[in-house]
């Protein structure tokens, strides 16, 4: 028989579901929530009733779109956590209900670990073990992927997290959140050599970017008050350099790590493996030291239930189920099963 997830993922401002029959995503749809751009940030309240808005009319878009029937599924899939509990708690919810008639198996999955595991949706699919660089919006960790579910953390922010880093920094710039994809945006016409931004000396494979932050408000509060129209003048090149600065931070310890610990498979996961630039610089960074690298489709980056599905299935051959009466987990670590 074959193997047909419902896969739901709603960690946190994005409602996803997704059809994977043996391996394979049929559909992927997510709804993202705009209600948060006024409040430059996403609001957890809000997040939640969206979700609780969003869930069905996606779930039932995804089943049309795969061109399967309600009843062909035969496995249920959540994202268990990290995520905003409310947020979590709707998807939960949702699956656990869906399953409850039928006493359809669930799986639980880890949203961190199902950003990596994003990498075995597509052709070319990592070999183990690869070091994955994992940045979003609530986190950044470098990943040592031993196998589908076998993960070592070796590192990870000690403050903001990159995507956080983008999404602040932009709004210091004036933009509406999320900011990571709009300086993205702006980045590509900019000269990302004008203004040179700090490069934080952090420990081992962690990461700190708020200094970054605190330094580029410091920097554009001094520039406004003798400009008012700086940012406006120069923001092209604001977002050009700013973006290569958080860019290079992260490539240059993803490098480091592949140098020391000699693994020649490296890859990138999460919103930020969105960003154009950051594309461009892993894929640059392989060809000048040989290394294999590896990048999600861009459908895969962010959040969605793809990945969760995907996760579902490589658990599901190893018969890892879940129960009903599992809860949310609002923290809940990339290596701990
Ligand atoms: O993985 P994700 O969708 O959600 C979390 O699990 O957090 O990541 C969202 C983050 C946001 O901070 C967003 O600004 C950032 O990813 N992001 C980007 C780009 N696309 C999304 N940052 C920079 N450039 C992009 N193109
Ligand atoms: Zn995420």
């Amino acid at each position: 028989m074959k193997t047909c997830i419902l896969a739901i993922e709603s960690s946190c401002d994005d409602t996803s579901a997704a059809i994977c029959i043996d391996g394979n995503i049929l559909a992927n749809i997510t709804a993202s929530q705009t209600v948060h751009a006024a409040y430059g940030g996403v609001f957890p309240e809000f997040a939640s009733r969206a979700h609780m808005q969003h869930i069905l009319p996606v779930v039932e878009a995804t089943i049309k779109k795969a061109g399967i029937n309600k009843d062909d599924i035969n496995v249920v899939a959540f994202t268990r956590g990290p995520g905003l509990i409310g947020s979590l708690h709707v998807g939960v919810s949702f699956a656990k209900a869906f399953a409850l008639p039928k006493k359809l198996p669930l799986i639980e999955v880890n949203h961190m670990q199902a950003h990596i595991l994003a990498h075995f949706i597509d052709e070319p699919k990592p070999a183990f073990p690869f070091l994955c660089l994992t940045v979003s919006g609530g986190h950044t960790q470098m990943v040592l992927v031993k196998d589908y579910l076998d993960f070592e953390l070796l590192g990870e922010t000690q403050d903001d997290a990159a995507g956080e880093a983008y999404d602040k920094i932009a709004k210091i710039f004036g933009l509406p959140y999320p900011g990571g994809p709009l300086i993205d945006k702006y980045a590509k016409e900019g000269n990302k050599d004008k203004f040179v931004f700090p490069f934080p000396a952090t420990e081992s494979y962690n990461f700190s970017f708020s200094g970054l932050k605190t330094n580029v408000l410091y920097f554009i509060q001094k520039e406004v008050a003798k400009n008012a129209n700086f940012i406006e003048e120069n923001l092209l090149d604001l977002c050009a350099s700013i973006q290569y600065r958080i860019n290079s931070i992260l490539i240059s310890k993803l490098l480091r790590a592949s140098k020391e610990l000699k693994i020649k498979h490296i890859a990138i996961a999460g919103g930020v493996s969105a960003n154009s630039g950051l594309r461009a610089m892993l894929e640059e960074t392989g060809e000048k030291h040989q290394l294999k690298t590896y990048i999600p489709a861009f459908q895969y980056c962010t959040d969605n239930a793809g990945m969760i599905a995907i996760a579902a299935y490589h658990k599901f051959l190893q018969k890892d189920f879940s129960h009903q009466q599992a809860e949310p987990i609002a923290r809940w670590g990339v290596d701990v099963k």
